[in-house]
């Protein structure tokens, strides 16, 4: 017992160094952006966004400048949105069709003042949309989503909110609009999760282990791409179901007995 609680603790230990070496790195990475930095610098001053971390920042960057994503959809606008921007901004000034963000946002005060803060030169690239939050359902999970998203062919899904409990009555659910974008999708998505481990959950048993991953040292989830072929039913989530075994020679005892007394 001894012997496993050191290695758990030397484990999270060891995960914990490498998450901090993982987001010192990718600050430094960012920072050698200096126009991005600069921009990066101004908003953090002003806004005191909660935010991810810098390592979060740096995968989603790279996602953009990879994929080139002509439709993005950020559930909760933060920094992310000026990354996210940002990163769009640099696809098309190398030539490039312009993408654009649909970035989502429940509070009345932060739609406000991220839109204040939004910087000119990315104001072609990001729609703020403010929207309260709605319950839906899917097979037997129940989630959150914005009310108001529009409908659009999304490609790449950035999951930080809405705040995961039900408006209805606080209890805790997940993110829904993953889901609700890979439902109108004609095309296959992919999706990025801010350490919301109910909705890791509900898209792992959705979507199933394969097409989902999760990186502890960054605290996120990956997952596609998907399309809505790739959605798992009810029928096959539920039997998708794998118990322990149950004690088999206590059970086959017990079944002996009953058989030999009967
Ligand atoms: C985790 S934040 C989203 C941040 C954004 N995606 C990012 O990574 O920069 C989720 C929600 O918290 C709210 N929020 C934003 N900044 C906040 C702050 N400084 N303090 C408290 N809540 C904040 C907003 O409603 C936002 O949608």
């Amino acid at each position: 017992m001894k012997v496993f609680k050191i290695v758990l603790s030397a484990k999270k230990y060891f995960l914990e160094s490498y998450s901090c070496y993982l987001n010192s790195r990718a600050r430094r990475t960012l920072q050698k952006n200096y126009s991005l930095w600069r921009m990066l610098d101004d908003y953090l001053t002003r806004s005191t966004s909660s935010g991810c971390a810098y390592s979060d920042y740096l995968v989603l960057y790279n996602h953009i400048r990879r994929t080139k994503p002509l439709e993005v959809l950020e559930c909760g606008t933060g920094v992310s949105t000026i990354i996210m921007a940002y990163a769009l901004m640099e696809n098309e000034r190398e030539g490039n069709p312009r993408g654009r963000i649909i970035s989502m946002e429940e509070s009345e005060k932060w739609h406000r003042l991220a839109r204040e803060l939004l910087p000119e030169e990315l104001k072609p690239y990001v729609e703020i949309i403010l929207s309260p939050p709605e319950e839906d359902y899917y097979a037997f999970f129940r989630g959150v989503r914005y009310a108001r998203i529009p409908d659009r062919q999304y490609e790449f899904v950035f999951v930080d909110g809405p705040y995961s409990r039900s408006p209805k009555d606080g209890a805790p659910i997940f993110d829904f609009d993953f889901i609700r974008v890979v439902e109108r999708s004609k095309g296959s998505v992919c999706g990025i999760v801010d350490m919301r481990h109910s909705t890791c959950y509900v898209l792992q048993e959705v979507f199933g282990p394969q097409k989902f991953k999760y990186d502890y040292a960054r605290n996120l989830g990956f997952i596609g791409p998907v399309r809505k072929e790739d959605m798992r039913d009810t029928g096959a989530i539920a039997s998708s179901f794998v118990a322990r075994p149950f004690r088999t020679y206590r059970f086959l005892k017990q079944e002996l007995k009953n058989f030999l007394g009967s």
